[in-house]
């Protein structure tokens, strides 16, 4: 009920702030001099050159956002809370070390520059301020916008999350270049996250303007929200790369919608997807099921893999899924889905996952942490529950 409320109140700021939708300052830099013709390749050669330069992404992004637990419920308090707290529990040794504070952080009215202004009722100390704070700890801090925010809001500001909402009606593909040439102009490299739904088919434009891109519509935290999510982010799986990553949203895991077993399957779909894994939690007071799933090394490793590519599901026989892909070192991250209601067995052949069909090959199983003492030829055959999965890596040794 309370997240209803919550809801309803995005909506309305969304509707309120588009009126400032032409102040963004940034958006004066789409008219050069450059001559007509040549304009639309000289700013692909620019956005090309320029965005492979800012270096950010080259294995998928983690950490936190505050949108799926909190809503519009944020304060500084609340973050620098989340900032020691991912310190504490040893998460971001992990890797979980972007701090992402989403909408309602700013007042509705910009300053008479246009500038984006923090609200003095839940961020009075400003953005500078926390980013200092959070950058003591080692972390990195990432700030939302909808409608071009501008330089001075970047000030200290290591991740954008560039939203869809108040949009002025001019296409994905325009709007979003113009955030990533402001972006460049920041002084620091800033990883830009683009997030207009999935409406424009980002995964085809996207690599040239962000270092990932949302693929779908908000996720929530039901186990048809977030399969649903995974099924149109694979579509796209081919144009995931490191620099640029396909975003089937963020993170559900701990929040209490779905079962253990569901969110295993969820973390586990997000890492061999190379998703961003941002976690939507609360993770000052996270319980130990949530940390087994969250602080998993192993399936970490599989997202964070060097060669950076996107598992596909390469069988799937109603609701019996085999998602592949490939690792470093002649590895393949494997991973068995039963989405239907029963208990099954699911076999993955080794013809559907790219392993030489009379491999010998020795199976990892990254939720029961053990190396499999039976060697695999041809195929490997795992039972598992309703809405249940079972994750290895293969490794051919003979
Ligand atoms: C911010 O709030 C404080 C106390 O509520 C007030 O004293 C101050 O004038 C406000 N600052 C601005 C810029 O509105
Ligand atoms: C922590 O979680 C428990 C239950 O999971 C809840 O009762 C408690 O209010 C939470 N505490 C905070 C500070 O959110
Ligand atoms: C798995 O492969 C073996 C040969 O190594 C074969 O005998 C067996 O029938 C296969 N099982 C399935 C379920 O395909």
């Amino acid at each position: 009920m309370e997240r209803r409320g919550v809801w309803t109140a995005v909506l309305i700021l969304c509707s309120l702030s588009s009126t400032m939708v032409n102040i963004s300052a940034t958006s004066r830099t789409m008219r050069g001099s450059v001559p007509k013709n040549s304009k639309n390749e000289y700013y692909k050669e620019r956005l090309r050159r320029n965005l492979l330069a800012n270096g950010l992404g080259s294995t998928p992004p983690m950490g936190w956002n505050s949108w799926n637990h909190f809503g519009c419920q944020i304060d500084e308090k609340m973050i620098r809370e989340t900032s020691d707290a991912l310190v504490s529990t040893g998460l971001a040794k992990l890797g979980y070390t972007y701090v992402n504070i989403d909408d309602c952080w700013a007042e509705i009215a910009r300053d008479e520059k246009g500038n984006l202004v923090p609200k003095n009722s839940t961020f009075p100390s400003g953005i500078k301020a926390l980013a200092d704070n959070v950058h003591s700890k080692g972390l990195k801090l990432g700030i939302y916008s909808d409608a071009g925010a501008t330089i001075k809001i970047m000030n200290g500001i290591d991740y954008l999350k560039y939203d869809n909402c108040n949009n002025d009606g001019s296409k994905p593909p325009v709007r979003y270049p113009v955030m990533t040439r402001a972006l460049m102009k920041a002084g620091r490299p800033i990883f830009f996250s683009l997030c207009e739904w999935g409406d424009m088919h980002p995964a085809l434009w996207g690599f040239k303007v962000g270092n990932s891109w949302r693929t779908t519509s908000d996720i929530t935290d039901t186990w048809e929200s977030m399969v649903s999510r995974a099924d149109m982010n694979e579509v796209y799986a081919e144009l995931a790369r490191p620099g640029g990553w396909n975003d089937p949203d963020m993170l559900e895991v701990g929040n209490g919608g779905m079962t253990k077993n569901e969110y295993i399957v969820h973390f586990s779909i997000w890492a061999i997807s190379k998703a961003p894994l941002l976690l939507g939690c609360d993770v000052r007071n996270v319980t130990k099921e949530t940390m087994d799933i969250i602080a998993n090394k192993e399936v970490i490793a599989v997202n964070q893999d060097p060669l950076g590519i996107q598992a596909k599901k390469v069988r799937s026989e109603g609701d019996l899924e085999v998602w592949a892909g490939p690792l470093t070192g002649y590895r393949v991250a494997l991973l068995l889905v039963n989405r239907g209601p029963w208990r099954v067995s699911i076999t993955a052949d080794w013809d559907d996952i790219g392993i030489p069909p009379n491999s010998v090959t020795e199976a990892r199983d990254l939720w029961e942490h053990k190396t499999l003492r039976k060697l695999f030829v041809g195929n490997l055959t795992a039972t598992m529950n309703s809405h249940a999965c079972k994750m290895y890596v293969l490794k051919p040794i003979a």
